[in-house]
């Protein structure tokens, strides 16, 4: 089949997503029987094109990775806005990949509803809407009979909400409780080797971990999104960010960290969110855990989750939680999972 898809946002994950596509053009076509092809690309500083036959990524990519505009492509469209994209374009999905906003959720929020409205599907990694509304969100789409998919928003590609959605199917899911921050985890890692919290927090920067502000990372915010998009998609609450107690990692010192060793534990930002006597509760905040708990072990900017359910006990699942291809794939495989349903690679791995 062919899938046409129109990405707003042409940053890191954007970038990544048209690399993905560009190499494994082949194979996706081949394995899955898709064939995606990439009609627009609009993006607040690079400009945006819209070229109905498919653009050339390769092509698209040269100019964005020099800090040229898109609007070079010598071919089609050019300086449509993002929501003319998104309600005129020939796509079938759309890819929004903007800057998340956790207080307002735009422009984000705007982008989807436009994508609904036009009976398109919409594939994200943007916490910011998920989070601030997904109920809204989710019902618009389905009124609509588009798809909605965010799995990058938890974990980056890392499967966790598939993991949870349908690999734990049936089981009832009684708490979830991890690592879901990989800048606060990797300073907490680097501190304890003795390096800085500045020196480690620029290095968190410089290897694109961090978001564009990183209080969102070192004040809990970012795990923050996360939590309540656990809470609310998977089990069935309906939290908002007052909702949730939430605190960073600025307070720990070097001492702290020293002190915590001594004892054979570590500070880790740990993200909760369970069922108590009804209700779903969570939050965000450091924690001490002895060394000999799986989340103890899990260093640098690695991400872990561990899911207790009734049937199964504690399941944890380690991966990334950031960086360009491993939350580009998280939006492949949501395209994917739009284009062949559970269909995927089925007969390769049966
Ligand atoms: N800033 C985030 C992190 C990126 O450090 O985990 C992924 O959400």
């Amino acid at each position: 089949m062919h899938h046409r898809l129109a990405i707003i946002g042409f940053g890191t994950v954007g970038r990544g997503l048209a690399e993905i596509l560009h190499k494994k053009k082949e194979d996706l076509k081949q394995r899955c029987g898709v064939e995606f092809s990439v009609v627009a690309v609009s993006d607040l500083l690079l400009g945006s094109v819209y070229w109905e036959k498919g653009l050339k990524l390769s092509q698209l990519l040269n100019l964005a990775n020099e800090g040229q505009s898109i609007a070079a492509y010598p071919d089609g469209i050019k300086g449509w806005d993002s929501f003319r994209v998104i309600k005129e374009s020939r796509a079938d999905t759309i890819v929004e990949v903007t800057y998340t906003d956790l207080k307002t959720g735009e422009p984000a929020i705007s982008h989807f509803k436009a994508a609904f409205e036009s009976g398109k599907h919409l594939v994200t990694t943007n916490k910011g809407p998920v989070a601030l509304c997904y109920r809204d969100l989710a019902a618009m789409a389905e009124e609509r009979g588009v798809q909605f998919r965010f799995e990058g928003t938890v974990m980056s590609g890392t499967p966790v909400l598939n993991l949870a959605a349908r690999t734990l199917a049936g089981t009832t899911i009684k708490d979830i409780r991890g690592i879901l921050n990989g800048t606060t985890n990797y300073i907490l890692t680097e501190m304890e080797k003795g390096l800085s919290y500045s020196a480690a927090l620029k290095q968190a920067q410089e290897m694109g971990y961090a978001e564009a502000n990183p209080e969102a990372d070192v004040e809990g915010w970012d795990a923050l999104a996360k939590v309540i998009i656990l809470a609310n998609v998977l089990l069935g609450g309906d939290l908002k960010v007052q909702d949730v107690p939430r605190k960073g990692i600025t307070g720990l010192t070097p001492e702290d960290i020293h002190r915590a060793a001594q004892a054979e534990m570590r500070w880790k930002l740990i993200g909760k969110v369970q069922r108590e006597n009804g209700s779903v509760v969570a939050s965000v905040a450091p924690e001490t855990i002895p060394n000999s708990d799986p989340l103890a072990g899990i260093g640098g900017a690695t991400n872990a989750l561990t899911f207790t359910s009734d049937f199964l006990g504690p399941v944890t699942i380690v991966g990334p939680g950031a960086g360009r291809l491993e939350t580009g794939y998280a939006l492949l495989n949501d395209l994917l999972h739009i284009s062949v349903g559970d269909g995927i690679g089925s007969k390769d791995f049966w």
